[in-house]
């Protein structure tokens, strides 16, 4: 009994198993297409990258401010004001290594044994285990098709109890790449508003992602400012910037938790780095044509890659709004044979696509759906081509 029973909760996160098993399979010499991690396959735009690198050429490399740099803090606060249309002082900001990061402080800071934190399914795979390592009980919402797997606030109040403590959402979603309308968020606000206890945690990660026009994602302080003292919200480097390996994310929210994440950090990781706050920095002031080109470039991807994927018959596929992800609705097959072994569950799907056609997805059933593959097209679009094809063939071959 070595591991405290903490631990014997912890999962590792299976995105990042299943991109090793294809990693693997690579190296094994098997043209192996993965379409699993949730991580562009562009560079960092340069902007970032030659911040960096002054950085280190300008000895910026030291110890900073628990909660990130002054220059920084002030920087996410125009972004901030841009983005979600709301004033943050710089000691209601903090950075961290990553959004990952930040969430989990701020569950940490915010819950114990007995709490109870309510996510949808399908949601993205680390909350729960998160949410487990904080002491409280992910409460597992189901959304449904009919809602784009955007949880309805009226189907959300029935998992409300005396120990709610918070929701935990993210919109656009890992896994869907759909998002929350502002009306959606206004009937939330609405049910938010009845229960003054309950802490609204936003994950943002891909609130500049949008495919369909639109230059933000609706926000729960667009629509009601007055939540603003229960509000945290959570963004980062990773997906718009591009940065998933500098490791560098923030969240704005109330003084007193922002101040706690700050203090809990300065005793676990001392400061995020000093080279990834100097060049999120530059990211932030200069990389907004870089956003714009990316968004071209994934709605082009994600065209090419639907009109692929409609080719298959009887799965069925969801126009993605943001992100770079495709919710492939595969439950037709469950209950068909494969080489005379019948098909259960997503995980088989998956593992025979990774296995035998060489194609890396994601079983829905990570995310708390069964019957489901997400599909990531942060990926070259030929490589969206063939996969599609190798992925026609094993449905093809199914009986
Ligand atoms: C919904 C969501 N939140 C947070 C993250 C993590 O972001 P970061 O790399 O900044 O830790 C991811 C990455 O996959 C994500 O999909």
């Amino acid at each position: 009994m070595r591991l405290s029973s903490r631990t014997s909760k912890l999962k590792a996160s299976p995105t990042l198993q299943l991109a090793a098993r294809a990693k693997e399979l690579s190296a094994q010499g098997h043209n192996v297409i993965s379409l699993t991690v949730g991580e562009p396959d562009w560079p960092t735009y340069d902007c970032a990258s030659r911040a960096g690198i002054e950085a280190i050429q300008n000895n910026i490399t030291k110890y900073t401010p628990a909660s990130g740099t002054v220059e920084l803090r002030k920087t996410i606060a125009e972004k901030t004001k841009e983005d979600l249309g709301q004033d943050y002082a710089l000691n209601e900001i903090t950075v961290g290594p990553g959004n990952k990061f930040v969430i989990f402080q701020a569950l940490q800071v915010l819950c114990e044994a007995g709490d109870e934190v309510i996510i949808q399914a399908p949601y993205w795979v680390s909350y729960p285990t998160m949410i487990e390592l904080s002491g409280a009980t992910p409460i597992i919402a189901e959304a449904s098709a009919a809602s784009n797997f955007m949880l309805k606030a009226k189907d959300f109040e029935k998992y409300v109890t005396h120990k709610t403590k918070a929701f935990l959402f993210c919109s656009p979603s890992n896994p869907t790449g759909l998002h929350y309308t502002e009306q959606d968020i206004k009937e939330f606000a609405e049910v938010f508003r009845k229960y003054p206890q309950i802490m609204i945690l936003s994950d943002d990660i891909y609130n500049r992602l949008l495919l369909d026009g639109s230059r933000v994602a609706p926000h729960i302080l667009h629509v009601a400012p007055d939540l603003k003292n229960r509000v945290v919200s959570f963004n980062g480097g990773s997906k718009a910037y591009s940065m998933t390996g500098w490791r560098i994310g923030w969240a704005t929210g109330p003084q007193d938790i922002i101040q706690a994440m700050g203090d809990y950090q300065s005793q676990a990781t001392g400061a995020p780095s000093s080279i990834a706050q100097h060049a999120l920095v530059s990211a932030l002031k200069k990389g907004e044509s870089d956003i714009q080109k990316t968004i071209q470039l994934l709605v082009h991807r994600k065209n090419i890659f639907m009109s692929e994927l409609y080719k298959i018959p009887k799965v069925h596929v969801y126009e993605p709004t943001g992100a770079f992800y495709i919710w492939m609705d595969v439950s037709s097959y469950l209950g068909k044979k494969y080489e005379s072994a019948v098909i259960e569950n997503d995980r088989q799907i998956s593992q025979i696509l990774l296995e035998k056609f060489f194609v890396g997805t994601v079983p829905g059933t990570e995310s708390g759906m069964n019957g489901y593959l997400r599909l990531s097209f942060a990926t070259d679009e030929k490589l969206l081509t063939v996969a599609s094809q190798r992925m026609k063939d094993f449905f093809s071959q199914l009986s």
